[in-house]
């Protein structure tokens, strides 16, 4: 891949720091249940996992919203849950309920994980790297290609709690009974993903984004989101660049608020800031610096209902980051009832002369 063609890719152009008008457009879980073509693979795949763990199936459900929307960036189909269970944990999804780990309650259970040189860990996610390589072949020149993991403190509380839990209760008493514990569960996570990450970048991701998807939940104690969760996303960041100097790096802190989103700018290294659909796009605007980038925002359920509240939505977000680097997305995941058509509506308005 010539650097001319890589030049030619509107999300790294605004990674890099540039304005576009339109911005560039992708969607979190644009790969997913409200495509007819996604719901026949999973069909024929098996397990999530094993869709997860195939390459010719992942290359494929990442390149359906590419081709039907022609969306500037495509995400590495997989998800943050393959990391626990390239550590060894049991990982299961279950049909309707999402995700079910054999919880991580004590020593025992930490003792039995995988050391974070294990070479057995990237063996088993040899094939989401065999995947990232496939893509980036068959990807446009312009499709910018995202790799992708979860910020330590979000996957291990699916670790310790099992499970997706509303206020993150089993991991942050896990947090009052053993914090050396979730240190050291923390520090093997920082350990593994960086190399994850390194790996998906050496095997053809253009960038990668860090999902802290529980940002809004954290352990008690002074300046919980700078300890759990950007200290450990920092040390990644800084182990990702020793490796692969100038790799681009977007952090996705849900939940945070407009203070913790601002903070991510100023306290991670990221290149750009994930925008939860709570904060107020205009605000986080005006308290960071021009140069700063951001990307999402779109509220999932404003893409549900559509017609002229989509729009509304959709020119607000212009409106807030006119002249400055944006790289339009939503605000969290695009869920399954969202009606095809409305993604539709929302790339016509975003892409419409003006
Ligand atoms: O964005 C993409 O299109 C790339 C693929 C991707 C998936 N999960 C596929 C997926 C990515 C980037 C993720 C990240 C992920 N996974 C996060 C962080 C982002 C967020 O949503 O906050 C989290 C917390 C997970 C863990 C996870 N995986 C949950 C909680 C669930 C169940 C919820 C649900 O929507 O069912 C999953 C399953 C999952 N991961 C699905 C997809 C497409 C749906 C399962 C299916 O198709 O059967």
């Amino acid at each position: 891949m010539g650097q001319s063609e890589c030049a030619d890719r509107a999300v790294l152009r605004v990674l890099s720091g540039e304005a576009l008008s339109p911005p560039p457009a992708w969607m979190m879980r644009q790969a997913g249940r409200y495509l007819p073509e996604y719901r026949e693979v999973r069909a024929q795949a098996g397990s999530f996992l094993d869709l997860c763990y195939s390459p010719d199936f992942a290359t494929e459900v990442t390149l359906q919203p590419i081709r039907r929307f022609g969306f500037e960036a495509a995400i590495l189909f997989s998800d943050i849950l393959v990391v626990p269970h390239a550590l060894g944990q049991d990982v299961r999804f279950v049909e309707g309920e999402g995700p079910r780990l054999d919880p991580l309650s004590g020593r025992v259970e930490f003792e039995a994980l995988r050391r974070h040189d294990d070479p057995a860990i990237f063996a088993r996610l040899a094939p989401v790297f065999e995947t990232v390589r496939r893509l980036r072949r068959e990807l446009p020149a312009q499709t910018t290609l995202l790799g992708f993991c979860g910020a330590p403190w979000t996957v291990a509380s699916y670790m310790i709690g099992g499970r997706g839990t509303s206020d993150l209760a089993p991991a942050r008493a896990f947090a009052q009974q053993d914090p050396g514990l979730l240190d050291a569960l923390i520090d093997r996570l920082v350990k593994v993903q960086t190399a994850y990450l390194v790996r998906q970048l050496q095997a053809g991701a253009d960038a990668v984004q860090i999902f802290e998807s529980h940002a809004g939940s954290l352990p008690d104690g002074p300046d919980p989101l700078a300890r759990f969760s950007f200290a450990p996303i920092s040390r990644m960041i800084e182990g990702v660049r020793a490796q692969v100097p100038g790799a681009r790096i977007i952090v996705f802190a849900r939940g945070s608020g407009l203070d913790g989103h601002a903070r991510v700018a100023e306290e991670t290294g990221a290149d750009a800031v994930g925008v939860d659909w709570a904060v107020d796009l205009g605000a986080l605007r005006r308290r960071l610096p021009e140069s700063a980038v951001t990307q999402g925002n779109l509220h999932p359920d404003t893409l549900i209902e559509g017609g002229p509240a989509l729009d509304r939505a959709v020119d607000s977000i212009l409106e807030a980051t006119h002249g400055l680097p944006h790289i339009f997305n939503l605000g969290h995941g695009i869920t399954p009832q969202t009606p095809v058509a409305h993604v539709e509506q929302m790339l016509a308005r975003l892409r419409r002369p003006r």
